[in-house]
């Protein structure tokens, strides 16, 4: 399946992409505002964004960056992400939202540092798979596999030592996904990422 980089008026149907496919994650609670702006991000930054495509349309998509961007990320989008809230005031009484905007705030000042990040220095220079999906009838079919690939050797022209993902416990889909290509599981008590050095 073909692959190219991420352009502006890709968006909307990306950010379509994400809300399917990420129905229980709380960055879908900040709205279509916000995401559309995750992804002009990383188109913005030069950073890694890619989609794959077939005669009908978009299929898949694979987002990166370098390990801790984080930190540049949320101190340019908090605005969109509290304009997504503020549409929607309830979300302010969810636990774990509120917990992660205190997360997102303390990485935005500077304060949470890369300490719950396990392989940050270790290993030298890492990029971060931020986000990954395949639509719902292209699923089993080799796309992700092939997004991921890309990934590598785009990270692997960048000098990347390894690059890095965290998964949802309860996401068993994508962690045999990640298995199956090879990539080496690390549980720690702060969740389950997925690493893969690269030679
Ligand atoms: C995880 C996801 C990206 C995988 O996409 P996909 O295009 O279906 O995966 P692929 O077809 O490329 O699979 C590649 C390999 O993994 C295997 N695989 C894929 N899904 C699997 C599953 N549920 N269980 C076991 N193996 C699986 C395939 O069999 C294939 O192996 P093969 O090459 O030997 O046949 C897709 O299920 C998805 O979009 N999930 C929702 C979003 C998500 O959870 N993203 C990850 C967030 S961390």
């Amino acid at each position: 399946m073909p692959i190219r980089n991420i352009t502006e008026n890709d968006i909307d149907v990306l950010v379509d992409l994400h809300i399917e496919s990420f129905k229980e994650s709380l960055n879908i609670l900040a709205g279509k505002v916000y995401l559309r702006e995750v992804f002009r991000w990383f188109i913005r930054t030069n950073n890694i964004a890619l989609l794959t495509y077939d005669g009908e349309g978009i299929t898949g998509y694979v987002i990166g960056a370098p390990i801790g961007y984080e930190k540049s990320m949320n101190r340019a989008l908090w605005i969109y992400g509290l304009i997504g809230l503020l549409k929607n005031p309830t979300y302010f009484l969810n636990k774990k939202l509120i917990d992660n905007i205190l997360k997102r705030t303390k990485s935005i000042m500077g304060l949470s540092g890369m300490k719950n990040q396990p392989l940050v220095r270790e290993k030298g220079f890492g990029i971060s798979l931020v986000g990954i999906a395949v639509s719902e009838k292209n699923k089993g079919q080799g796309t992700a596999k092939e997004l991921v690939i890309e990934f590598e050797k785009i990270a692997k022209n960048l000098d990347a030592n390894f690059v890095r993902l965290s998964v949802l416990k309860e996401n068993i889909r994508a962690q045999s996904f990640y298995e199956k290509i090879g990539w080496n599981k690390l549980e720690t008590i702060n969740g389950i990422y997925y690493f893969k050095e690269l030679k």
